[in-house]
């Protein structure tokens, strides 16, 4: 008998309270907040989706395995612990750990990147773009035309254009150290990539001389997804997948807090030798000496725990389940989301569910205050207030404006998530009394995360 509900497979072990608000306190606090979720006080929160980065629940396993952590300057067992999970799923030849993946990007740009270089990616996160400019090089985005289109049913919409790509090492020859592909494409919507594009981008850049890096930060969750959805993957362990998917490329960036079931942590891989004494040196500037980088050894004995947690079929197919459960009752209840459902997150059509409020009054703003006054739901604005300001000055509307529900790893249930559809269809109902929002003070760069706001009448 195979049974229709997919369950979660743990059992609670340990409980966090949750403070119960109502909807005058909510608006109280985020009026004082400036209309800015990042300044609001977290136990004023109900259901945090600001992020599912570091904020996932930790195992049993993981928190014995805390204890186990060595805390020697060098030569820790604990780095042989995490270097050796970590090379069972991506055998690169130097492993370098970082206190979280910023970190490794920053270490990696300032190797790779300076002014005159540009480095393409399906589509640079926010932090990876931002390393790069600040090294004085261009990033540029070179996802396929269906990752760019909300209601586009691609199976495999964080895929690379590799003839755009092809083109573009050509026109920029000398000029391109390194290549990037993002798994699972998060500023895309969470999109996977197959292993057939990889495999091509993979091809395309080693035709030109050019190294494939990997941003790997949701691995576990893309490499299910080929197994899903791709031709002659759907009986291969998620491990395999991966080991796959490492083999294609040069090296890897890691964001720990997301995947490998970590609070903290990161890494950079790779396979070239003077690449990583460089990157080495540049570790022991900013983050420790290369046996526990950015993190202490009792960190470095959770991820490698969590590694082995990640490819567990049970967790993931629980995982990608009861992402899309979320995203398949917003959607039946007429709610605008980007489809397919992404792996780690929902993301909602700001656009079509507030088509009144203009993008330069931040629609997408304006839905994900009105989720938190209606029901503590708190979101993530990736619109117009996270991309539409530009250096020169100018502020133009963004491609898409969604609202990202990212799901922590392993911490709410499905009753929780049951209350936030319920929150969103109340949203829904209240949308045509929704009015757009005004900045009333933004700081010169990454404003989404300080700007004030002002409602509009
Ligand atoms: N790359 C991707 C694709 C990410 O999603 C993130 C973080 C990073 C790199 C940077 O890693 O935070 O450890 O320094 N994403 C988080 C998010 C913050 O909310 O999506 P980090």
């Amino acid at each position: 008998m195979a049974y229709r509900t997919i369950i979660e497979p743990f059992r609670i072990h340990s409980v966090a309270p949750l403070r119960m608000t109502t909807e005058a306190q909510r608006r109280e606090a985020v009026k004082a907040a400036g209309y800015n979720l990042f300044g609001l006080h977290s136990d004023d929160v109900l259901i945090d989706l600001l992020t599912d980065s570091g904020t996932g629940a930790m195992s049993r396993d993981q928190w014995a395995a805390i204890q186990h952590g060595d805390e020697s300057y060098a030569g820790s067992p604990s780095f042989e612990i995490f270097r050796s999970a970590v090379q069972e799923l991506f055998p690169f030849a130097h492993v370098i750990p970082t206190h979280q993946g910023r970190a490794a990007e920053k270490i990696l740009f300032t190797a790779l990147g300076g002014t005159g270089r540009v480095i393409p990616s399906n589509t640079h996160f926010d932090t990876t773009r931002a390393n790069i400019e600040y090294s004085g090089a261009e990033a540029v985005d070179l996802v396929i035309a269906e990752g760019r289109d909300p209601v586009s049913r691609h199976p495999f919409k964080g895929n690379m254009d590799t003839a755009r790509l092809d083109a573009f090492l050509t026109q920029n020859a000398g000029r391109v150290p390194v290549v990037m592909l993002t798994l699972t494409n998060n500023s895309g919507g969470g999109q996977p990539v197959s292993l057939e594009n990889i495999r091509e981008t993979s091809a395309v850049c080693h035709r030109h001389g050019v190294p494939l890096f990997l941003d790997a930060c949701r691995f576990a969750e893309n490499a299910w997804f080929i197994r899903e959805r791709e031709p002659g993957q759907g009986e291969r362990e998620v491990s395999d997948i991966v080991r796959d998917m490492a083999r294609l490329a040069d090296g890897m960036t890691m964001s720990a807090k997301k995947d490998p079931m970590g609070n903290i942590g990161g890494w950079l891989a790779l396979n070239d030798d003077a690449l990583a004494e460089q990157c080495r040196a540049l570790l022991i500037l900013t983050e420790g000496f290369p046996t526990y980088g950015g993190l202490a050894g009792r960190d470095l004995e959770a991820l490698a725990q969590g590694l082995k947690e990640v490819v567990d079929h049970d967790y993931l197919r629980y995982r990608i389940r009861s992402t899309a459960y979320l995203g398949e009752a917003l959607a039946k209840a007429g709610i605008p989301v980007l489809q397919p459902i992404g792996g780690h997150a929902v993301y909602l059509d700001a656009k079509a569910f507030l088509p009144h409020i203009p993008p330069l009054q931040y629609p997408g703003q304006a839905l994900a205050v009105a989720l938190y006054e209606a029901g503590g739901v708190r979101g993530c604005e990736i619109g117009t207030v996270m991309f539409g300001r530009h250096p020169d000055g100018s502020e133009t509307p963004a491609t898409m404006e969604l609202v990202r529900l990212a799901i922590p790893r392993r911490t709410y249930t499905q009753s929780h998530i049951d209350y936030v559809i319920e929150v969103c269809g109340e949203v829904a109902r209240r949308a045509p009394t929704l009015s757009g929002y005004r900045i009333s003070h933004e700081p010169k760069q990454l404003r989404h995360f300080t700007a004030r706001f002002e409602p509009l009448a």
